[in-house]
This record gives structure tokens, sequence and C-alpha cells, in this order.
């Protein structure tokens, strides 16, 4: 048996490229113009993600694998022994390795990611350096409803694990009909350790989305040169311009790409215009307040336990229980 069909598949029915080309004609015809963020991650994308998560400016991902590594004996001990560790997203388990190297005798880790080849390969490293855990990778996208599998070994309670901050790119509706679903995945006594971006001076946080060394336009221009590729679209890139700007107004940093001339834009059958200026929104990356985040996932069914965060208050690690 190969890695590939240990993994759980759980593709739509649609094909892949139809479902991207009706998305994108859909959210360039809307108005306000917009690309949905999660096409950012093809191959060359999730390369350019990796290097920004690597920048000096880009303070979340250091600032969260540090908040876990300091407090790792703490988080473990209020996740308690022989749980089933339900990972969204978890990508190449960076942040992941450090949790399970700190849990007391963990039963089962599921993970789901939507990207195969990091879910084969971080899933044979795991089952290289934790023999004795019961994996059960689910390639999936976890934005869509995802059967779990039913694991063999018994664990004392489920806990959802999302790290990243992804959830700040949810708009606050979906993010709160995510919490719901998770909520109802977490059994009696199933928790939820989530990692969130939080509120702070607005000129670091542009700074993180605007990187001197233009890893972050590249990444934002990606999304273009994909439609180009995979739906034979004609943005000439060096007519558009990458942007971020945090409106404080609704505490998220927004992301455009400018059209820097008039132009056309042919994508199937469809041309699109653009005037000089004129903006296409690729993401939105929510900010919360630590009481913002308890709130919401309150209502989502959650009780607040605890917040781990830094010297600096950038990043929150919180932990919930189901409370229903
Ligand atoms: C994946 N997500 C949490 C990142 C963020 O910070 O919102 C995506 C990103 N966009 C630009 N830089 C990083």
């Amino acid at each position: 048996m190969t890695e590939d069909s240990l993994i759980a598949s759980q593709r739509t029915s649609a094909p892949e490229s139809a479902v991207f080309l009706a998305d994108v004609i859909g959210g360039l015809s809307s108005n306000p113009r917009m690309l949905p963020c999660k096409y950012f991650y093809d191959e060359r994308g999730s390369a350019l993600f990796q290097k920004i998560c690597e920048l000096p400016e880009y303070y979340i991902t250091r600032t969260e694998i540090d908040i876990l590594d300091r407090n790792r004996a703490e988080i473990a001990s209020q996740l308690g022994p022989t749980i089933e560790l339900i990972g969204l997203g978890t990508g190449a388990g960076t942040k992941t390795r450090i949790l399970i190297e700190a849990l007391e005798k963990p039963a089962v880790y599921v993970p789901v990611d939507i990207s195969e080849t990091q879910l084969v390969e971080s899933t044979a490293l795991f089952r290289k350096i934790f023999p004795d855990l019961e994996i059960l990778p689910v390639c999936a996208d976890y934005l869509q409803p995802v059967v779990l599998p039913s694991p063999g070994h018994e664990a004392a309670r489920n806990v959802v694990y999302f790290p990243g901050s992804t959830i700040g790119n949810f708009e606050p509706n979906e993010a709160l009909e995510f919490l719901q679903r998770i909520a109802n995945v977490c059994h009696h006594d199933g928790g939820l350790l989530i990692g969130v971006d939080l509120k702070k001076d607005p000129n670091v946080l542009e700074a993180a989305y605007n990187d001197r060394s233009g890893v972050t336009a590249q990444f934002n221009l990606n999304l273009l040169e994909r439609v180009n590729r995979e739906l034979g679209a004609d943005f000439a890139l060096d007519q558009w311009r990458h942007q971020a700007i945090y409106n404080s107004s609704v505490g998220r940093i927004e992301m455009y790409l400018i059209s820097e001339v008039d132009q056309f834009v042919h994508i199937d059958k469809h041309k699109f215009h653009f005037r000089r200026v004129e903006k296409i929104t690729t993401e939105f990356s929510y900010k919360y307040a630590p009481e913002d985040v308890a709130a919401l996932a309150g209502k989502a069914g959650f009780e607040f336990v605890r917040i781990w965060t830094d010297a600096a208050r950038l990043f929150g690690v919180f932990y919930f229980v189901a409370s229903r």
C-alpha cells in the first residue's frame, strides 16, 4: 500500500478547473471585484507563503511557534492525556509536531489538509517520529463539511487544532459558522486550540503585508499568473500592483491588486474592462482583540479556558472547551 492510498480523499465531484473558472468569473463580475484567497495556494503560491512565514516583517508564524514552544507543557496538560487531535490545515506540521511531542500519550492524530503533497510528506514524517500514534490523514477542503474517520484507538476526548490565524481570512459570519461546525465535531468535553493574530499597531501590520523584499507582492500577483496558467487568461502582470492596507474601522488587513492602466482582460469567453487604479480585492485578514475571539467562540458553543500569548501580545493561542 502506498502513502497515497492511506489517505482518505474527499474531493468535490465538479472538476476543479470548472469550479475555479466559475469562482473567477463570478468574483470579477461582482461589485467590488474580488478573487477568493483560497486560490493563492497552488504549488508556487504555497512556496511563496512558506517564504512569507520566514520574512522579518511577518511576525505571525515565528511568534505562534515561540508561544507553543514556551508553553508546550502547560498546553499539553490543559489538553490532557490520550486525546484525539484533529489538525485543520496543519500543512508541513511544524507546530503540530511541537504539540504532539508535548502531549501525554496522544491516541490519534487526524490531519486534514487540502494539499495532498504536504499531507503525504508530513504523514510519512510523523509516522516515523511517532510510531505508536494512530495517524489518519484526510485530504479535503475543510471549508466544506468533512467526514472524519473513526479511529481504532479510544481517546479520552477530541481536540481540534486550527493554527496560523487562518480564521482571520474568514468574514466574521463565516468564522462563526465555521466554529459552530467545529463545535459539532467536538464531543462532550472536546476542545478547540486555535491560533489568532491580535489587534496591534497598524504600522506593524502594514509592514507585515508589504514586506521590503516584495514576497507578499509576488504571492498576491501569483493569483493572476495562476488564472493565466490554468484558465488561459491574458492578465499582463506588469500592469498590476500589490497593495495592503489596514482598515482600522473593521480591524482587518485588506489586500488588493490594482490596475496600473486602463485595460481589457480575456478569460474564457469573457472580456473584463478595468479602469486605471481599479482594484481587485484578493484577501481580508481580520485581527481580533482577545475578548472578541472569546465572544465569537462563545456564540459558536465554546467556553473560554485560556490564552497563551507573547510579551508584546502580538498573537494569541486560545483554548476553548465545547459548552454544549
Ligand atoms: C494564511 N493567512 C493566515 C495569512 C494571513 O496573514 O492572513 C495569509 C497571508 N496573506 C498575506 N500574507 C500572508
